[in-house]
Order: structure tokens, then C-alpha cells, then sequence
């Protein structure tokens, strides 16, 4: 037994010895621990940095889900061929009632992601796209940058509030939630989450918004990204702004509209496209 022990104990003996490095004592002021201070700082502000891009990513790409769950693209069968039209930040005067016309004539259902303060202002559009058959999501109260930043309970009563202002006219409360300028945080995802609403993005966006986008540019950039199940986001409204032309997605609306269908696709509305309740 002894001569086991010995044994065994030698060899852990020996083991443990040998795979000990020998200790070096190195000088503070020494090139090489300066050295190895450079490359702890670099690695860190390198970790910062790609923190910081992953956390930007997650809150401004539209289709980025790290936050949690949001839908950017619909929920579809064996790639088949249906798109949502979808028009933010109004109702918007003219403007919105323009691009009622247009989609009456083309006979197509949209989603509009309206604000509480442009549904208060123009409580007869809001009506008008409902009677004629179009779903109409929350687009917050008064479409703030910073709403992202706040807390929970803060973005909460915004959107409590912009579904008051709409159930006040349309008697309906919208479950379809759609952040201002697609920006969203974990906080925002879970505290709307909690009580049953659903975050909505898109896949399929260019600045329709701008007056500098020409109808045939934004024409372009909108068909070069449809695919099937596609979120198509346009403007009727511009952000909380009065009196900002709409003209050129006015312009440009009627042919992505003929061009899409020509590439045999189908407009629905956008629960029919994820295959989720538009009210509570
Ligand atoms: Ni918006």
C-alpha cells in the first residue's frame, strides 16, 4: 500500500511541480507590463465598442431582434407572394386622403401607424380608412426620438394614451404597435409585450419621407427589396411636422402598387400577413 501511495504520490507530486511555470517577478515600469496594459486597454475599448454597435444595431436595424421578439416580415407559407403596404405618422390632411383614393382605385387594404396627436387633429381620416377597410396600428402619441429612452412605465401610458385617442373616434383598440422611427429597447419590447401588444417594423423601407427622393427613386429602392412576405413602410405623414410635401411618394405610390402586382403579388392587410390580431 505504501508503495501505492508512494507512487501515486510521486506522480501527483511531479505533476502538479512540473506544470507550474516558473514565477517571474517583472518590474512595473518594464516595457512588457506596459506592454500587456496597451493590449487590456485596446481589448477593452474594442469590447465597448462593438457593445455599443451591437446595442445600436439592436435598436435602430429594423429587422434586428437581440431586444426580443419584434416582426419585421410576415409570417408565410411556401414563399408565397403577399405583401403589406403599411403608411406611418399620419392621418395627414390631403396628403393621406390622396393615397386613399389611390388605393381605392387599385382596390387594396393598407395599415396605417397613426399618432394619438394626428388622430386628434384629423378624427374624419381616421374614420375614412377604417370604413373603407384598412387596419390601423399605434404609432405612438406624439412619434418623440427619444420615447426609446424612457422608462417602461413612460412608454406605457404614451402608447395607453395614443389607443385612448384612437377608441375615442374609431372605437377600437389597435394591438399592432409600431415605435417612432423604428427605434426600440429591451424595455420597450418587454413592458409592451407584458400587456398583449405586438412590435411591428418592416424589411422594406427607403426615405419616401424626404422631399429629395425622386417617385422613380423611391419606386426603385421599394421593388428592389420585395420579396415575399414583405413589410413595405411608407409615409403619409411626416413625422410631427405640418405641411411637409408628400407629393413624390404620392407620385410614385400608383406604380410600385401596378409593378408589384405585375410581379403576381397580393396586398393584405398586416394581420393578415403575420397572422395576428389587429385589436385587442
Ligand atoms: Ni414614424
Amino acid at each position: 500500500m505504501s508503495g501505492l501511495y508512494k507512487f501515486f504520490g510521486m506522480s501527483a507530486y511531479e505533476k502538479t511541480f512540473s506544470a507550474q511555470k516558473p514565477i517571474r517577478v517583472v518590474p512595473s515600469h518594464s516595457p512588457k507590463r506596459s506592454f500587456s496594459l496597451k493590449k487590456y486597454f485596446v481589448t477593452s475599448a474594442v469590447s465597448v465598442a462593438i457593445s455599443r454597435a451591437i446595442i445600436l444595431h439592436g435598436a435602430i436595424v429594423p429587422t434586428a431582434r437581440i431586444f426580443g421578439v419584434t416582426v419585421s416580415h410576415g409570417r408565410i407559407n411556401n414563399n408565397e407572394k403577399i405583401a403589406a403596404l403599411t403608411f406611418d405618422d399620419g392621418p395627414y390632411g390631403e396628403a393621406t386622403k390622396r393615397i386613399l383614393d389611390i388605393l381605392k382605385e387599385k382596390n387594396i387594404h393598407a395599415t396605417f401607424f397613426v399618432t394619438g396627436e394626428n388622430v386628434q387633429r384629423y378624427p374624419e381620416i381616421l374614420r375614412g380608412e377604417l370604413i373603407a377597410g384598412h387596419i390601423v396600428g399605434n404609432h405612438s402619441f406624439n412619434h418623440s426620438k427619444t420615447l426609446v429612452l424612457r422608462s417602461a412605465h413612460k412608454i406605457k401610458n404614451n402608447v395607453l394614451q395614443t389607443n385612448h385617442a384612437i377608441f375615442k373616434i374609431a372605437k377600437l383598440h389597435p394591438r399592432l404597435f409600431r415605435p417612432p422611427y423604428g427605434l426600440k429597447s429591451p424595455f420597450m419590447i418587454g413592458a409592451l409585450k407584458k400587456i398583449g401588444y405586438t412590435i411591428v417594423l418592416w424589411d422594406d423601407a427607403t426615405k419616401d419621407w424626404s422631399a429629395k427622393k425622386s417617385p422613380e427613386t423611391i419606386t426603385k429602392q421599394i421593388l428592389k427589396r420585395l420579396k415575399p412576405g414583405t413589410i413595405i413602410d411608407l409615409h403619409d405623414g411626416r413625422d410631427a411636422h405640418r405641411k411637409f410635401p408628400r407629393q413624390n411618394l404620392i407620385a410614385a405610390l400608383p406604380g410600385i402598387i401596378d409593378r408589384i402586382h405585375q410581379q403576381g403579388y397580393t396586398f393584405v392587410t398586416l394581420d393578415k400577413l403575420i397572422k395576428e390580431k389587429p385589436y385587442f
